[in-house]
């Protein structure tokens, strides 16, 4: 494979990615967009269950932005706010209802079906019953794929970000403000390494869950894109606010995501003698934020001294809940629960990210001609604490304007500089230490940089973390690249990332609790 030039390059295929892709697409420029994973298909926006803000029928931006703030723990940027609650229904209903025609549930008469989530004020969610993400996904997979301007490699990993002063063949090139000129790309099926040169790149690589123990996110959430930006020395904020979703299938072998949708049309939160408990930690119970619906949900575990609570739907119709809920009936199912007729096991976990790289309202990064969209970014939406369905709001509006921002530039504005050339190693990569490499990257993560901190808890992460990374680097210099490899080496300096971040937050606020 040669180099490759593109106009603009965007790494990663979620809602965030696929909305930049089309905005610049539309306008002319030439768009590469690449991802690891086998299919356009992958990541976390087809995981979505719950739904997508719009707006409920006595609804107003106000409203939105007030439910946004007190979810977010007081610690929003109020402008990122306020062009999310003004911009954000006008682009579901242009973009996603007339333009790509995404099938939301609506009733016989044709009206939308608004549902609730946890610190809702307002019905003002839409879904496609509980696979909205799926139904988006598959939506905007057929409009890149039959895009003229839009080309698309799946398989391809995105190893770092290429930058002057990284990079350049140049040594005086270091002088030179800091600037991407695309990324270095691993092509996992014929093993070939290679940069992709861009006038501008969009990182859309979305979340980071796998590096907790227990998550509710695809095995490719594993923090790529703050790991680059960290080494290329981008802004990243917020990163000690981490999201943990108060119900995912409690079983002994995996996790799996239960809606907050749930909640929201009724289910209760009870303990294993049955008693609803949500009440004793806030006005909103079950329907609290997030964070504090986590936390209590740890409490009770504590004082019952067992391994999960329940969240029980079952005195509803069968009928309905089947239908409502059809994915979440037959992954339940499939792991031996019925949710129509018992209680299902649940715990929190690792769900969403609201740090991430700091970026402006048209997604600009700290560094000259990256932008980031999505679970990646830090608009400043989410604050210490994300509302329910407000990412794949946030990452529809940053997509689109990054996208139409990022295909501004001037001809000529491009720069294809001789490069240091890459030096892979040569020894195949051994499976074994991936596989304890992250097992204690995950179980660090969990037990001291997780629901609850305490300041030797973070301390000691740190001195693990740092310690591994000697032993991962060594690792990875002498490898042949693998996706597995720039996996475990991300997925670290994530951690890392995190937990700094942790220890010098200066206060406990939100998603970060910590106790002493
Ligand atoms: C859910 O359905 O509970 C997840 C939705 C979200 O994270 O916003």
């Amino acid at each position: 494979m040669t180099d490759i030039r593109t106009e603009v390059l965007i790494i990663g295929t979620g809602l965030a990615g696929a909305m930049a892709a089309l905005a610049a697409a539309d306008t002319g420029r030439q768009v590469t967009i690449i991802t690891k994973t086998a299919d356009l298909l992958g990541g976390n926006t087809a995981q979505a269950q719950g739904g997508i803000v719009y707006k409920g029928i006595t609804d107003s931006p106000e409203k939105l932005k007030s439910d946004i703030i007190s979810a977010g723990a007081e610690h929003c940027w109020n402008a990122a706010v306020d062009q999310l609650c003004q911009d954000g229904p006008r682009l579901v209903k242009e973009l996603l209802i007339d333009k790509l025609h995404v099938p939301f549930d609506r009733h016989e008469n044709g009206n939308l079906d608004f549902t609730e989530e946890g610190a809702h004020s307002e019905h003002r969610i839409i879904h496609t019953r509980d696979k909205t993400g799926e139904s988006i996904q598959s939506k905007i997979t057929n409009a890149i794929e039959s895009h003229k301007n839009i080309t698309t490699y799946v398989q391809h990993t995105a190893v770092d970000l290429l930058t002057f002063s990284h990079h350049s063949m140049i040594s005086t090139d270091i002088y030179k403000k800091p600037a991407c000129f695309g990324s270095i790309v691993l092509n996992s099926n014929t093993g070939e390494v290679f940069p992709i040169f861009a006038n501008r790149t969009i990182l859309a690589t979305g979340g980071l869950g796998r590096i907790f123990l227990h998550t509710s996110n695809p095995v490719e959430a594993r923090g790529d894109g703050i790991a680059m930006a960290w080494r290329a020395g981008v802004r990243c904020i917020n990163l000690q606010y981490i999201q943990f979703h108060p119900t995912s299938l409690y079983t002994k072998t995996d996790r799996f995501l239960i809606s907050e949708s749930l909640r929201g049309e009724g289910a209760k939160l009870v303990n294993d003698s049955g008693t609803e408990f949500m009440n004793g930690f806030h006005k909103l119970g079950s329907l609290a934020p997030r964070d504090i619906v986590a936390r209590g949900i740890h409490q009770t575990m504590l004082e019952t001294a067992h391994p999960c609570v329940y969240l029980d739907i079952s005195y509803k119709n069968q009928n309905w809940i089947k239908e409502r809920f059809p994915q979440i009936y037959s992954g339940c199912l499939e792991r031996g629960i019925d949710i129509t007729s018992q209680p299902i096991p649940v715990v929190p976990s690792a769900h969403y990210s609201c740090g991430g790289l700091s970026v402006n309202l048209d997604g600009h990064t700290s560094l000259k001609r990256l932008y980031a969209v999505g679970e990646v970014s830090c608009t400043g939406v989410h604050g210490a604490n994300r509302l329910a369905s407000t990412s794949l709001l946030e990452a529809l509006v940053w997509g689109h304007k990054a996208g139409v921002d990022a295909a501004k530039f001037r001809q000529g504005d491009d720069w294809t500089p001789d490069i240091q050339p890459w030096i892979s190693g040569d020894q195949i990569v051994d499976t074994a230490l991936i596989s304890q490499d992250w097992q204690t990257i995950r179980n660090t993560m969990w037990n001291y940089v997780g629901l609850v901190r305490t300041r030797d808890r973070l301390h000691r992460a740190k001195t693990t973390l740092r310690n591994l990374q000697l032993d991962v680097e060594q690792f990875y210099r002498n490898a042949r690249l693998d996706d597995t490899i720039v996996g475990l080496r991300n997925g670290l300096q994530t951690a890392i990332a995190i937990t700094d971040s942790t220890i010098e937050a200066r206060e406990s606020r939100g998603a970060h609790f910590v106790v002493d």
